[in-house]
């Protein structure tokens, strides 16, 4: 789910029926926005050694795609957090009955205000979802729940390149105007209380999972719909985001920032 759907700065500002029409596109998808579990687990090799019982949040979690992985591949218990409650659900669904469904615990909820007590948490995870609260301004409220030196690790999409095409600047300045160049990122996390550990670019190949699975969705989820106007308008700013993405891939993407708490 890329910005120009779900740019919600203000999440009250959506309609509900709009809310429930993307939730009902987005929730047949393994993922909602750009992924790779290699990149995932590359991001956790730079997150320590977890202790023992280690106290995970995973917010803006979609189904739950990355939440299982680190299941997989952590120790400890985590929570995982989503506005939306068709993806809450759908994860609810995948971990029920499995071994995993006493290591996460799903809610449903706002990034903006967690249930978390201070210092409680080892490990902040987030991909693609930051952008909800703006970077900086993220980070800066996560970071009482992390313990000292806990850790936090999120994708945020940045600038490759000092300057762009006007097309892509234009784009992103209506979808989210945060985007900027990692040695902005850095020094925004710098500046919300984090040392910073790494960074990575995501590899282009994360979008293509990412988009590729969407071409088998945008007929079934149009003829559901009744190729009712809300409906085309979303799968053609999907197909919109995506063929832009093909044109000015060099000019930015995902970014893993990796994170210590000061
Ligand atoms: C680009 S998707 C990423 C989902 C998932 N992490 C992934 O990578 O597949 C962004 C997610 O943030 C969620 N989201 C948006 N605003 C939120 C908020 N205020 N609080 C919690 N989750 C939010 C959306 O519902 C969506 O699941």
């Amino acid at each position: 789910m890329q910005l120009n759907t779900m740019n919600n700065e203000n999440h009250t500002t959506f309609h509900d029926h709009e809310f429930a029409l993307i939730g009902d596109f987005f929730k047949n998808l393994e993922r909602q926005g750009p992924c790779c579990p290699k990149q995932t687990l590359k991001a956790l090799g730079f997150c320590g050694e977890l202790p023992e019982n280690a106290r995970i949040a995973d917010i803006g979690c979609g189904t739950g795609g990355q939440t299982i992985n680190l299941a997989w591949n952590t120790d400890g218990h985590i929570t995982a957090i989503d506005l939306m409650p068709a993806f809450t659900e759908n994860l609810r669904q995948k971990i029920a009955g499995t071994k995993l469904h006493r290591r996460i615990t799903v809610l449903d909820g706002s990034m903006d205000d967690l249930p978390f007590a201070a210092n409680s948490l080892d490990l902040i995870w987030s991909e693609g979802a930051i952008s909800h609260m703006g970077f900086e301004e993220g980070l800066r409220y996560w970071r009482q729940f992390l313990k000292p030196s806990g850790y936090v690790a999120v994708t945020e999409a940045t600038w490759f390149t000092p300057s762009r095409p006007a097309e892509i600047a234009e784009f992103w300045k209506e979808n989210y105007p945060g985007i900027d160049t990692i040695p902005a990122k850095v020094a925004a996390m710098e500046r919300a209380g984090y040392f910073p550990v790494a960074h990575f670019a995501m590899p282009e190949y994360c979008w293509q999972n990412y988009y590729r699975p969407m071409e088998d969705i945008f007929e079934p989820f149009l003829l559901k719909h009744d190729y009712n106007g809300p409906s085309q308008d979303l799968v053609d700013n999907i197909k919109r985001e995506v063929s832009l993405y093909q044109t000015y891939k060099e000019f930015y993407g995902y970014t893993f920032y990796i994170g210590r708490k000061a």
